[in-house]
């Protein structure tokens, strides 16, 4: 029930819209409960009596009702439609907009899949339980009283007989909706672990190929495919039973009728015209017997889709913003500082503490260099600057202010990254850099293409800033989208910069053209720089040597060279192997 109030507080913007069209759905319906009283007259006083000139009186009737109800069926329609279109539109935004509002853990815990199976599949699920489940509800209680009303006009006695199959029938649709509930959850999921393989074969088709893992992959995919089907399945052999069963206990219900009135108008006490209306009204009268259960058979998939939906919306983001979390449009300026910060990832027993009691401070002007091995914490040190999880211990803050204490946005909106791994959003290269300042004018963004060292290949590109990237950017090189996010981050302008091994994947000459431009950039702002390559950051103001968690160094490069510590391991290693 809770599910389905909820659904219904969605509904109130199209209140008017719904109001329409079960309005036209209830007038079609007693339309349609209009023909077999009219069947039993022709029956009655034409046939019987020979009466000619009322047929044709009686048949425009008919036609007349006819099509007064295809005119309101058309009007259900489109109304209902409006309201269930609206609805999924509604449930969808705000699903994604809450999506895009939860923290990087969220993320990183589930599938991307199953989210959109979420977002996609389980919303569509939804559609049903509007025109489907409510319009059919709303149509098989009017059929059922006004079918009600009229058999108890016809014969009373006759009326009684046929409610005897009623509670086994009652009994029947409650039992199966008990069951069909969990069946219809088991196949959401199901149709979730598809859409997870899915997405990742494709992500992943280039590894797949060279590692020749189709058959593997297909085999797997068949495995959930088959898990589907076996869910759909066991929904439909719960349906096999019951349905039948159900069309059983209405016919049953005509049979009894059929013998009693055939009595009855052999006796005399029924007219033939009498007996034809009422077995008529009868099978409208069972139908929406059946129709409940279908009802109740979409309100169950429905409720589950719902739970799921929901489940979406309801998810609280790690990263929670106080209540009266300071925000300006000031930019963030000052010293940036870490005390005795320890972190972990993942909550729970899983929690594994990854950084240790980090400790350092940043000035404005200053260049913060991080070093160490592969899986030492250095993009985790810095991934905590924009807040995008939560500390255990310590603080962070900048100028006067914890970053606990700070709007999101403005936060965010202070500080540029260029991530270990670049990504590009499908569209063009223009968009793409435009990313770090919606609304730049075009020689704001070919400004900021020059100084990434990327304006000379986009403007070789087929259709130079206009060429589409493809998804997450398919179609350009590692270095090319590289600078691509350089050039986001050259436009945005942000006082506080983190460059995650900004230029891993370009060659020495470009990045040594990229790291002047860097330079240039980086003058009077916070600076934080991961770099393998050592010769990048020999200005640093200050390198930090990073090693399982901890700060185990810390000096400029000439300091720590005469320190003959790991940093001057490191860069001897280097040395050697010619890189430096
Ligand atoms: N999202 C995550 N969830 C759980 N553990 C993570 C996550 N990201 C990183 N880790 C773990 O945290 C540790 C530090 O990772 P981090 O990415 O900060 O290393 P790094 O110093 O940047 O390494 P690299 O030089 O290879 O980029 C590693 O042990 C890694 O396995
Ligand atoms: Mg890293």
């Amino acid at each position: 029930m809770k599910t389905f109030r909820r659904l219904f507080t969605y509904l109130a913007p199209y209140r008017i819209f719904l109001v329409v069209g079960l309005g036209a759905a209830v007038v079609a319906t007693l339309l349609h409960l209009g023909p077999p009283y009219l069947i039993k007259i022709i029956i009655d006083k034409v046939l019987v009596q020979k009466n000619l000139s009322l047929l044709n009186y009686l048949i425009l009737a008919l036609i007349g009702l006819y099509l007064l109800r295809s005119g309101f069926t058309t009007l259900q329609i489109i109304y209902i439609n409006k309201v269930q279109q609206g609805l999924i539109f509604d449930l969808r935004n705000e699903a994604h907009q809450h999506l895009q509002r939860l923290s990087l853990s969220y993320f990183e815990k589930r599938q991307s899949g199953r989210i959109v199976s979420r977002v996609v599949n389980d919303v569509e699920a939804l559609q049903a339980i509007i025109s489907s489940g409510g319009v059919t509800l709303v149509i098989a209680l009017v059929t059922l009283v006004g079918s009600l009303i009229i058999l108890i006009h016809l014969n009373p006695k006759l009326t009684l007989l046929a409610m005897i199959p009623i509670p086994a029938l009652t009994f029947l649709v409650s039992s199966f909706s008990k069951k069909a509930h969990k069946g219809y959850r088991r196949m959401r999921r199901r149709l979730a672990d598809i859409n997870a393989l899915l997405q990742e074969n494709i992500a992943g088709i280039r590894e797949i190929k060279s590692f020749r893992q189709e058959k593997l992959r297909q085999e797997k995919f068949a495995g959930k495919g088959g898990g589907y089907y076996q869910a759909n399945m066991a929904v439909i052999r719960i349906w096999s039973v019951f349905f039948p069963l159900i069309m059983l206990m209405s016919a049953l219900g005509t049979v009894i009728v059929l013998w009693y009135g055939g009595r009855a108008a052999i006796a005399g006490d029924l007219t033939i015209g009498g007996l034809v209306a009422f077995v008529s009204y009868l099978g409208l009268f069972y139908t929406p017997i059946n129709q409940l259960n279908q009802v109740n058979n979409i309100f169950q998939h429905g409720r589950a889709a719902g739970e799921r939906i929901f489940a979406i919306i309801d998810a609280v983001p790690e990263v929670k913003e106080k209540k009266r979390a300071i925000a300006s449009n000031l930019p963030l300026a000052g010293k940036i500082k870490f005390n005795n910060v320890s972190f972990s990832y993942g909550t729970g027993k899983k929690k594994k503490e990854v950084l240790h009691q980090i400790t350092f401070t940043a000035n404005p002007g200053e260049l913060v260099a991080f070093v160490g091995a592969s899986g030492s914490g250095k993009s985790t040190i810095v991934s905590l600057i924009p807040h995008f999880y939560n500390i255990n211990e310590g603080s962070i803050t900048i100028g006067n202010y914890d970053i606990k204490d700070l709007k999101l946005k403005h936060l965010r909106q202070n500080i540029g990254m260029v991530l270990q791994e670049p990504f590009l959003f499908n569209g063009t290269v223009l968009e793409n850099i435009l990313f770090g300042k919606p609304g730049a004018s075009k020689e704001e963004v070919v400004e900021a293409a020059k100084t990434a060292n990327a304006h000379n290949f986009i403007q070789e590109l087929e259709l130079g800033y206009e060429t589409e990237v493809g998804e997450r950017g398919v179609k350009l090189s590692g270095g090319e989208k590289q600078r691509i996010t350089i050039a986001r981050v050259i436009l945005k302008n942000p006082p506080i910069l983190i460059l995650d091994e900004a230029t891993s994947s370009v060659d020495s000459e470009a990045e040594i053209l990229i790291q002047e431009a860097l330079e240039h950039l980086m003058k009077g702002k916070t600076n934080f720089v991961i770099a393998h390559r050592l010769s990048t950051i020999r200005n640093a103001t200050k390198i930090l040597v990073i090693a399982d968690g901890r700060i185990v160094e810390e000096g400029t490069h000439w300091e720590l060279l005469a320190k003959k510590g790991s940093y001057y391991r490191l860069y001897q290693m280097q040395f050697q192997f010619g890189d430096t």
